[in-house]
């Protein structure tokens, strides 16, 4: 393989450039030509490709969103849209592509190399954490930091002021944002899809703890939880017990943003590196993924299709901690 893209694609997510980094400084190390895709597969359709160098990815690490932009193509969900992306793959001398994102993108890379036979690899860039084939998502770690500071901050004015926050964090359909800042963020309860929660019980709870122990209250909501919105818990406690003094907090799209942590910027230069070695030994229609510590590759039919359950434990931890068992 002498010459390969890169693209991010779907929401951003916080480690996207440190994985950028990755893929240009190695394949670089392996000779390898690179490009970068702008603006995910709307670039690719419109043939707009970037050539990368070493210098190119300098003093990015450390920076959130994506140096390439980001977008969800419409157009590349149709037949003729992923046709004119590989005739502009081909026309461009581009045998391999990474891509970097969630489920969207994976399910668009798995299209293209099943209709056109591109190599592709992908690294799981979404802050939700809702890909089966990898422990942790790049940009996860930084999502719940960013929202656990947040939830500290709006701690202190709850206690000031005696109030109950209902506190929603994103996640698209999953909870794993939710049962960290959760556990993380010291919350009364968290309400997530995966955990199915009675709002009268939550009534009877908040109306027995303002008499007789605390009075301000920390309540963390998961987005995709269809049937109980933060909105809609709050006016219903505050029908039931009208003394207390309620807030909804939305914390959107800050979750998104920010300098990767740590945790991200190794996470996704493990990623980054793993995807062109991935292509360069023959592998195609995969994702990178870190499991138990290890480097793996996953078949995109596998991420897409399966779920990666939040953990028995961790829900048995934030079920003890946050006194839902008193219920
Ligand atoms: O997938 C990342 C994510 O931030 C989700 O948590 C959220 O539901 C969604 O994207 C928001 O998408 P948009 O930025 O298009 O509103």
């Amino acid at each position: 393989m002498k010459k390969i893209a890169v693209l991010t694609s779907g929401g951003d997510a916080p480690g996207m450039n440190a994985c950028i980094r990755a893929v240009v400084r190695g394949s670089l190390y392996y000779k390898v030509e690179v490009v970068g895709v702008v603006r995910g597969y709307d670039g690719m359709i419109n043939g707009h490709f970037i050539p990368l160098d070493g210098n190119s990815v300098s003093n990015i690490i450390q920076k959130g969103g994506t140096i390439l932009k980001s977008a969800r193509s419409d157009e590349f969900r149709t037949p003729q849209g992923r046709a004119k992306a590989a005739a502009q793959l081909k026309k461009h001398g581009i045998e391999g592509i990474v891509a970097i994102g969630g489920n969207g993108t994976f399910t668009g890379s798995q299209l293209l190399c099943n209709e056109h036979g591109i190599k592709v690899v992908g690294c799981p860039g979404t802050i939700d954490n809702d890909l089966y084939g990898t422990d942790y998502t790049i940009g996860y770690d930084t999502a719940v930091n960013t929202a656990l500071e947040a939830i500290d901050k709006i701690r202190d004015t709850a206690d000031a002021h005696d109030r109950i926050f209902f506190i929603e964090v994103m996640g698209r359909d999953t909870g794993y944002i939710a049962v960290q800042t959760g556990i993380g963020g010291g919350a009364e309860l968290v309400v997530m899809p995966e955990i199915k929660i009675n709002v009268e019980n939550i009534i009877k709870r908040l109306g027995d703890s303002a008499v007789h122990t605390k009075s301000s209250h920390m309540i963390i909501i998961a987005e995709g939880d269809k049937e109980l919105s933060a909105q809609s818990i709050s006016d219903r406690v505050k029908a039931a017990l009208p003394t207390l003094d309620c807030r909804v907090t939305t914390l959107g799209h800050i979750q998104r943003g920010g300098s990767p942590t740590a945790a991200d910027r190794v996470l996704a230069s493990r990623l980054g590196l793993g995807a062109v070695e991935g292509l360069l030994s023959g592998k195609t229609n995969v994702m990178a993924g870190v499991i138990n510590k290890s480097l793996t590759y996953t078949p995109f039919d596998e991420c897409i299709s399966k779920k990666k359950p939040i953990t028995k434990e961790l829900k048995r931890l934030v079920e003890i901690l946050s006194g839902r068992n008193y219920l």
